[in-house]
């Protein structure tokens, strides 16, 4: 082997995360993921944005949850003795377990499996609802999406006669941090890795007004702008970069042709930071603009025809009192 240059040793010792960030301030124009807004301190602040009176999404799926939980009670029940009730990136549970709730009150057959990749997250979760619902049967998996999914499909195998229906809940507009290919390659991968009959719950934030969609993402208060800046912080503190908070701030615009809000952290001068561990430093023009997330807005045809065509088809859908979110379901075809 000849020895390699201090770049390329440093490359191969770079975490998923460590890359991610590199190339993404180091594209034109910059960008940064916004899954990695969630460390303790993001989880936190996304806890305060579902309680701002701009942020509507997490009431009007609680909203629908309560109206409608005894009709998908019946609709997940129908011809199946069990299910299992999979849900991908639960959060703080909060709206699930109003179905739950529901759900062991019917003494119903079922067991709930909550994947997360973070098990700090699951052990959270397994305390708050072995104390609120005493009785639920609680799984939780540790891993990636889809290769949870994938156990749980040679789990249950399709060639014997199948008595348990796997039902996925995708809640909270999750599906909105994908750009447009990504959320019809992500139906079409779930759709995969289940087996037919089996459920999709997809909670997704409708269309509407752009003033309402804009306002929920640029709030008064600034708890937007918290969120996304701690993702700096988070940086500082991991990649020991030295960000100066009070010289980025944020923009969001909302496009009604895409749907998408598109959220950025802007540069507030020429400035250079530095990334000590990973050796590095990253330049800055005044008004240097790095995207850190979209927030995709559907209409209720418009993810009907994506569902189509990944492999679904639809069975129903349920909307608050002021139609602004919708939770759609889908079967596998
Ligand atoms: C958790 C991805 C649904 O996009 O509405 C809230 C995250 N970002 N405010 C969303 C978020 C800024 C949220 N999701």
């Amino acid at each position: 082997m000849t020895p390699s240059s201090p770049n390329s040793e440093l490359s191969n010792q770079l975490s998923t995360f460590e890359k991610d960030i590199l190339e993404g301030l180091e594209a034109t124009p910059k960008k940064l993921s916004s899954k990695y807004f969630y460390d303790q301190q993001g989880s936190k602040i996304f806890q305060m944005i579902m309680d701002l009176p701009e942020y509507y999404l997490t009431r009007c799926e609680y909203e629908i949850f309560e109206s409608y939980k005894d009709d998908l009670y019946k609709q997940f029940s129908k011809d199946t003795k069990t299910f299992n009730l999979v849900e991908l990136g639960a959060g703080d549970g909060l709206k699930t377990q109003v179905l739950l709730s529901h759900f062991v009150e019917k003494e119903t057959a079922f067991t709930y499996l909550p994947i997360d990749i973070s098990a700090e997250a699951l052990h959270q979760l397994k305390e708050r609802f072995t104390t609120k619902i005493p009785s639920l049967n609680f799984e939780g998996i540790q891993g990636e999406y889809f290769e949870a999914l994938a156990q749980l499909k040679t789990k249950n195998n399709p060639s014997k006669k199948k008595d348990t229906r796997n039902i996925v809940l995708f809640l909270g507009s999750n599906i909105g941090n994908f750009g447009n290919d990504q959320s019809l390659n992500f139906l079409k991968q779930l759709a995969q890795n289940l087996n037919q009959d089996d459920y999709l719950l997809l909670g997704f934030d409708l269309k509407k007004h752009p003033n309402i969609i804009r306002l929920a993402y640029s709030d008064k208060e600034e708890i937007n702008k918290a969120f996304n800046l701690n993702l700096l912080k988070r940086l500082n503190r991991e990649l020991e970069s030295n960000f100066q908070l009070d010289k980025f701030s944020f923009y969001s615009t909302y496009i009604p042709e895409t749907g998408e809000v598109r959220s950025y952290i802007v540069s507030e001068a020429k400035q250079d930071v530095l990334f000590k561990k990973l050796n590095k430093t990253i330049k800055f023009e005044w008004g240097e603009t790095i995207h850190s997330e979209i927030s995709r807005k559907y209409s209720a045809i418009q993810m009907k025809e994506i569902a189509t065509e990944a492999g679904f088809e639809f069975v129903e859908s349920y909307t608050d009192c002021k139609g602004y979110f919708m939770d759609m379901l889908l079967r596998v075809k």
